[in-house]
């Protein structure tokens, strides 16, 4: 269904998490699908989450953007989480840049910071390789040769860019405070209610994958205020600029 609508071999492919979704606008003569027209497509009911498929350039490179993603929370069920990546292997795609919005456990963190994900605590409990030949995974699931580039594009671009570690966590309800101090014990920067299960899936079916989380509150406890998604939204969109120029500098590097 996809195929017979577009007109090139996307290489690299992105997830836009909340409020992340206009950096779709990047892209040069985009052809794009509505998620609802595609068979067995699962679609958002989020705010921020729009539910396009993007395919177009991006500089030079061939690229499909996810824009928007469906959560776990949403269905209660793992395989629409994954059924984007599942579209992404099925088109070749060979490499991955995973966006969330976060919220910020390290209290060196502020809203709006950008932080590369190290690598990643699955508080999820839910099975990522259901439905494929792999039983385990044992490499890691963070390329380091994308997080390189990362780094040196950020560099470049004078980004201050954080680096952390990511818990993924079900949702819908933002952390109770105490939940945040067991998450910060456990050793993690940041919290979010997606990319975990994605990441893995991915990397098990051989796609190179990089992620990077937009910090967009302060975790329950860390600051004592009361947290809405209209904050997540408005601070993801305050990045934009600086959140543009570093996923499209990196991505024209990673093929
Ligand atoms: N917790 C979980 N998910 C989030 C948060 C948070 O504080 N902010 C954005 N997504």
């Amino acid at each position: 269904f996809i195929r017979r609508q577009i007109n090139i071999r996307p290489k690299i492919a992105i997830i836009l998490g909340s409020g992340l979704g206009e950096f779709a606008e990047s892209i040069s003569k985009p052809i794009i699908i509505k998620t609802n027209t595609i068979p067995h497509y699962p679609c958002s009911t989020v705010e921020g989450h729009k539910g396009n498929l993007i395919f177009g350039r991006l500089k030079k490179v061939s690229t499909l953007i996810f824009q928007g993603r469906v959560h776990f929370y949403e269905t209660g069920d793992i395989n629409t989480v994954l059924y984007p990546i599942r579209v992404a292997a099925s088109l070749g795609i060979k490499t991955m840049l995973i966006t969330n919005a976060a919220g910020g456990i390290n209290r060196s963190f502020k809203p709006g910071d950008l932080m590369l994900i190290k690598d990643q605590i699955n508080l999820t409990f839910e099975n990522s390789l259901t439905n494929t030949r792999r039983h385990s995974i044992h490499e890691p699931l963070y390329d380091s040769s994308l997080q390189e580039i990362i780094r040196n594009v950020a560099h470049i671009k004078q980004i201050h860019l954080k680096e952390g570690i990511y818990c993924g966590i079900k949702g819908p309800s933002y952390e109770t405070a105490a939940e945040v101090e067991m998450i910060q014990r456990m050793g993690a920067d940041a919290v979010g209610m997606s990319t975990v299960n994605e990441v893995t899936l991915a990397t098990a079916l051989g796609i190179r994958v990089a992620s990077i989380s937009c910090i967009t509150n302060l975790s329950t406890g860390i600051l004592n205020q009361k947290l809405t998604h209209e904050e997540v939204t408005d601070v993801a969109s305050m990045v934009r600029q600086t959140f543009s120029e570093l996923v499209s500098g990196s991505m024209e590097k990673f093929c």
